[in-house]
C-alpha cells in the first residue's frame, strides 16, 4: 500500500512504502465509455481549426499488482485544442487515448459527487471543476488526496473516513418522535441555521488536508466528520445534542483541531469545516 504526504503549504512527495495490498478496490474507473470521451472531447469543429497546443500532466501512478515498484509521477502530454477545459477531462482524455491503466473516480462530472477529489497543483480538490491552468509552459501535478492509504493511482481507501462518518449517527434521532403521524415541522429561521453543513458532498478534502488528521486519524474525527456531527446538533429536529456532544469529550475525537484553517481553504464547496468545529467546542464550554 502507498502512503504519501502532501498539502497545500508544504512540499508534496512520497513519504513511506507500506509493504501489503488493500483489497479494497471500489468504483474504480476501469473502462472508457463514450459518454466519457464525449465529456473529454469539444465539438469537432473546434478541433479542426486550431494547431495542437500540448500541455504535459504529471500523474502519481501506483500499481497495486506490484507492491515493491515505488510510486512514479508519470508525464502525459494532452492537447489542450482537443481536449474539455477541467482537468477530469484530462484524464479522461489521456485514459481514453493514452494509457487505460489510468485509474481514478468520477461520476457526477458537476461538483456533486466528490468522487474525483484528488490533489492538484499542490491543493485538494474536485478534478471536475477545476480550470486546467493554460500556460503550457508549466506541468500540472496531480496526486490522490495526501496522506491516505492508497488503493490504486489516484483512489485513496477512504474506508476509515466512512467508519467515522457513520459513528457520529448523521442522521435524525429523537426522544419523543410525532406519534400522530405528522411531519417533523421546522421554522425557516431554524432551517437556515443548517446552510452552509448541509452543503457538504463528504469529499474528504478537508479532513485530508488537516496535519492534525494526518497525525491522529484513528482517533481524531477531522473536519467534514466533526462538521456533519454539528449539523446534527444545532438541527431544531433533533433531540441528541447533548449525547452528540457527550461523544466528542475526550482529548482527541475533536479537541486534536488547532484551528489551523486548512480545511476551510481548501474546501472545493466553500463551506467552513474550522468554523464548525470553533461552534462546537463553544456549545460544549458553556453547557
Ligand atoms: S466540508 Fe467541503 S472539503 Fe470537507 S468533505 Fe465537505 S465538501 Fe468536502
Ligand atoms: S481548523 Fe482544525 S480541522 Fe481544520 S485544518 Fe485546522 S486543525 Fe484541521
Ligand atoms: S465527478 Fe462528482 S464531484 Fe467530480
Amino acid at each position: 500500500m502507498s502512503f504519501y504526504l502532501a498539502a497545500k503549504s508544504i512540499a508534496i512527495r512520497p513519504t513511506r512504502w507500506m509493504g501489503t495490498l488493500s483489497p479494497l478496490v471500489r468504483n474504480m474507473q476501469t473502462s472508457a465509455s463514450s459518454a466519457m470521451a464525449s465529456a473529454a472531447e469539444p465539438a469537432a469543429t473546434d478541433i479542426t481549426k486550431k494547431e495542437p497546443n500540448y500541455k504535459t500532466f504529471e500523474i502519481y501512478r501506483w500499481n497495486p499488482d506490484q507492491p515493491t515498484e515505488k510510486p512514479i509521477l508519470k508525464k502525459y502530454k494532452v492537447d489542450l485544442n482537443a481536449c474539455g477545459p477541467m482537468v477530469l477531462d484530462a484524464l479522461i482524455k489521456i485514459k481514453n487515448e493514452q494509457d487505460s491503466t489510468l485509474t481514478f473516480r468520477r461520476s457526477c462530472r458537476e461538483g456533486i459527487c466528490g468522487s474525483c477529489a484528488m490533489n492538484i497543483e499542490g491543493g485538494n480538490t474536485l478534478a471536475c471543476i477545476s480550470k486546467i491552468n493554460k500556460d503550457v509552459s508549466k506541468s500540472v501535478k496531480i496526486y490522490p488526496l495526501p496522506h491516505m492509504n492508497i488503493v490504486k493511482d489516484l483512489v485513496p481507501d477512504l474506508t476509515h473516513f466512512y467508519k467515522q462518518y457513520k459513528s457520529i449517527e448523521p442522521y435524525l434521532k429523537q426522544k419523543t418522535p410525532p406519534t400522530d403521524g405528522k411531519e417533523n415541522l421546522q421554522s425557516i429561521e431554524d432551517r437556515k441555521k443548517l446552510d452552509g453543513l448541509y452543503e457538504c458532498i463528504l469529499c474528504a478534502c478537508c479532513s485530508t488536508s488537516c496535519p492534525s488528521y494526518w497525525w491522529n486519524q484513528e482517533e481524531y474525527l477531522g473536519p467534514a466528520v466533526l462538521m456533519q456531527s454539528y449539523r446534527w446538533m444545532i438541527d431544531s429536529r433533533d433531540q441528541f445534542g447533548p449525547e452528540r456532544r457527550e461523544k466528542l469529550q475526550n482529548k482527541m475525537a475533536l479537541y486534536r483541531c488547532h484551528t489551523i484553517m486548512n480545511c476551510s481553504k481548501t474546501c472545493p464547496k466553500g463551506l467552513q469545516p474550522g468554523a464548525a468545529i470553533a461552534k462546537i467546542k463553544l456549545l460544549m464550554a458553556t453547557e
